[in-house]
């Protein structure tokens, strides 16, 4: 570890070595459930335990020089749950927008949101609106919440409304090139993710981010996400600066 006097002691990273570390970070928060069970606690136990781990890691971004951060909290799949842990969860994600709107806004957190909001409960949807405008003016942390997000149907959607642009007329199918469909994408105005995380010890990345992640560096870490720490990520975020990243490229 540097002894540098600006490193920082959360997360055992110094200023230089923040320059060169990841810009935007996407997590798939994985193992609360598995959390729970070894404390022989109910799953919604792990997933509070998770939330806790969430204000912690946004706290920690602007030391490690992390601007942009995505996190999975919920798929398109995850309805398959039980509805008590469906229903848990979303009253979860209700009392988490309800209790850190302030702490955010005062944080210079920009909270956004991705996926299909039209399966999700009313009172919900508004309050991630709300967070949405109390967070609009912020230019520190970007958090981009994933929430009834699945890729495929990220690009299905993004599909749907490019292909009414070309009925319309707006649109030209022989311009349709690379730069278009990230255009339609709910990521459209975030840059892509230069590392994506995955707890749990599980290697599948799980229909997240899948259009945005080509040219991604990944960590499949074995931690369970309500033990993952600001000092953890530190470590992921240094390893990735020593990373020769050359996009297809040959080395130079
Ligand atoms: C996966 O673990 C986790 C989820 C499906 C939910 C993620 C939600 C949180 C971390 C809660 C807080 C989020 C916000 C934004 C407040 P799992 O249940 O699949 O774990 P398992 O694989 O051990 O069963």
């Amino acid at each position: 570890m540097p002894s540098d006097s600006n490193t920082c002691a959360e997360t055992g990273t110094s200023e230089a070595q923040a320059l060169s570390g990841p810009r935007h970070v996407a997590i798939i928060m994985d193992g609360n459930g598995r959390w729970a069970q070894a404390r022989g606690r109910p799953r919604l136990f792990g997933h509070h335990a998770g939330a806790r781990r969430v204000r912690e890691v946004v706290s920690c971004c602007p030391q490690l020089g992390v601007k942009y951060l995505t996190i999975f909290a919920f798929s398109t799949e995850n309805w398959k749950r039980t509805q008590v842990e469906v229903s848990g969860l979303m009253s979860l994600f209700r009392r988490y927008i309800s209790k850190e709107m302030k702490a955010l806004a005062a944080r210079n957190v920009r909270v956004r949101f991705i996926g299909d909001r039209l399966r999700l409960d009313d009172k919900l949807v508004q309050l991630m609106d709300d967070l949405e405008l109390e967070t609009a003016q912020n230019d520190g942390t970007h958090l981009t919440i994933a929430l009834n997000y699945g890729g495929r149907d990220e690009v299905a959607r993004a599909t749907r409304r490019l292909a009414q642009d070309v009925a319309d007329g707006s649109l030209l199918p022989q311009d349709v090139d690379e730069e278009t469909l990230p255009r339609y994408l709910d990521t459209h105005v975030l840059p892509d993710p230069d590392l994506v995380i995955r707890t749990s010890g599980e290697a599948r990345i799980s229909n997240f981010l899948l259009w945005q992640s080509a040219y991604a560096e990944y960590e499949f870490i074995d931690t369970l996400w309500p033990d993952f720490t600001a000092e953890e990520l530190g470590r992921l975020c240094r390893r990735f600066g020593g990373r020769d990243r050359r996009f297809g490229a040959v080395a130079t």
